[in-house]
């Protein structure tokens, strides 16, 4: 059954200082989704995400993880940070054992695991994200990419019930964004929910069932990949542009083509196929080759089958001269 597993009720916050990070945020996520949070530099992404897990409490409103609200007693925190996996935008802001490998350690045996049972998940988890062979290493001497693949593989080791990744991918290869936005997929798909910021619209809509924007610490819109990407008003606000696919999809739309808008390059791929007729074409070619010729007079009529077995002689003809 879907619930409720965070919701935030009229939360905001203002930094010491003064700045309104974060007004009015009514938010909703169900267990086992995959929402995404999006917004310019500055919008509040950060803010939002450190409320997720307690780490900061909203100067006024409320926030509730699997329907509690937070109190923020020192107990309670605990177990909400064994729940709520958080993955930090900064990698330095996480780790800061002597070793790769402790670091890792660090969440499962604050957990009151066996011996065995941590070394099993540590070793699991760096060899998940990739960085299996750079257990003794210290941390600080990683690249930036390899820092946040053992942040990840960090929380990976505790299991969480909910993971949240304030840009997960920034400072990854092609890769490697692949690959950790795979395992977040699988672990999605044992029922995690999971929650990531980003500013990368073409990964957000392959990995997003959910999407919030965030602009100037407010949530503008929120909706399917599709409600989003297909709204240019609320994306130039947001300071965001449209997936590559739905850009070329829309250039061929306002020169009359007769397509869809698509977000992915994969739908893209069907949708300019079947606007061109090449669907049919390819069709037509696979029954040619299977010679189901009595299927073709069916599906063309006689008229149309004829000047096809014409055409296809005449090729012939000249394929052999
Ligand atoms: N410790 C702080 N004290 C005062 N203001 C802060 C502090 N941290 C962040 N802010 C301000 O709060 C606002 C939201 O910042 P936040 O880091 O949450 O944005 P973000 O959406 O995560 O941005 P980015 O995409 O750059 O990571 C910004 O205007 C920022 O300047
Ligand atoms: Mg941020």
């Amino acid at each position: 059954m879907r619930r409720p597993i965070i919701q935030t009720e009229n939360m905001n916050y203002t930094y010491p200082d003064g700045t309104a990070a974060l007004r009015n945020i009514n938010i909703e996520i169900m267990n086992g989704e995959r929402a995404a949070i999006i917004g310019p530099n500055g919008a509040g992404k950060s803010t939002l995400f450190s409320h997720f897990n307690g780490i900061m409490q909203p100067s006024s409103g409320r926030i509730k993880i699997d329907g509690k609200s937070i109190t923020y007693k020192k107990e309670e925190l605990i177990k909400i940070r064994q729940k709520v996996g958080m993955v930090f935008q900064n990698p330095d802001d996480q780790l800061f054992s002597p070793t790769v490998e402790e670091d890792v350690a660090f969440g499962p045996m604050n957990l009151g695991l066996s011996d065995e049972e941590v070394e099993k998940r540590v070793e699991d988890s760096l060899s998940m994200v990739g960085m299996d062979g750079y257990e003794k290493k210290a941390p600080h001497h990683l690249s930036g990419g390899q820092k946040k693949r053992v942040a990840i593989a960090g929380i990976l080791a505790m299991q969480p019930e909910i993971m949240v990744l304030d840009e997960p991918t920034t400072g990854l290869d092609p890769k490697g964004v692949e690959q950790i936005m795979d395992i977040l997929y699988e672990l999605n798909q044992n029922d995690m929910t999971i929650v990531i910021s980003s500013h990368d619209v073409e990964m957000v809509t392959e990995f997003a069932n959910k999407i919030f924007v965030l602009n100037e610490g407010q949530i503008i819109k929120k909706g399917t990949p599709q409600e989003i990407f297909n709204d240019p008003e609320t994306l130039k606000k947001a300071h965001l542009k449209q997936p590559k696919a739905a850009e070329l999809l829309n250039l061929l739309k306002n020169n009359g083509t007769n397509v869809n808008i698509k977000l992915t390059v994969e739908e893209a791929y069907h949708e300019i196929l079947h606007a061109i007729g090449a669907d049919a074409y390819h069709n037509l070619l696979h029954l040619v080759h299977e010679k189901h010729h009595h299927k073709l007079l069916h599906a063309l009529g006689p008229e149309k089958y004829h000047q096809m077995l014409h055409i296809l002689k005449e090729e012939q003809n000249n394929e052999n001269h």
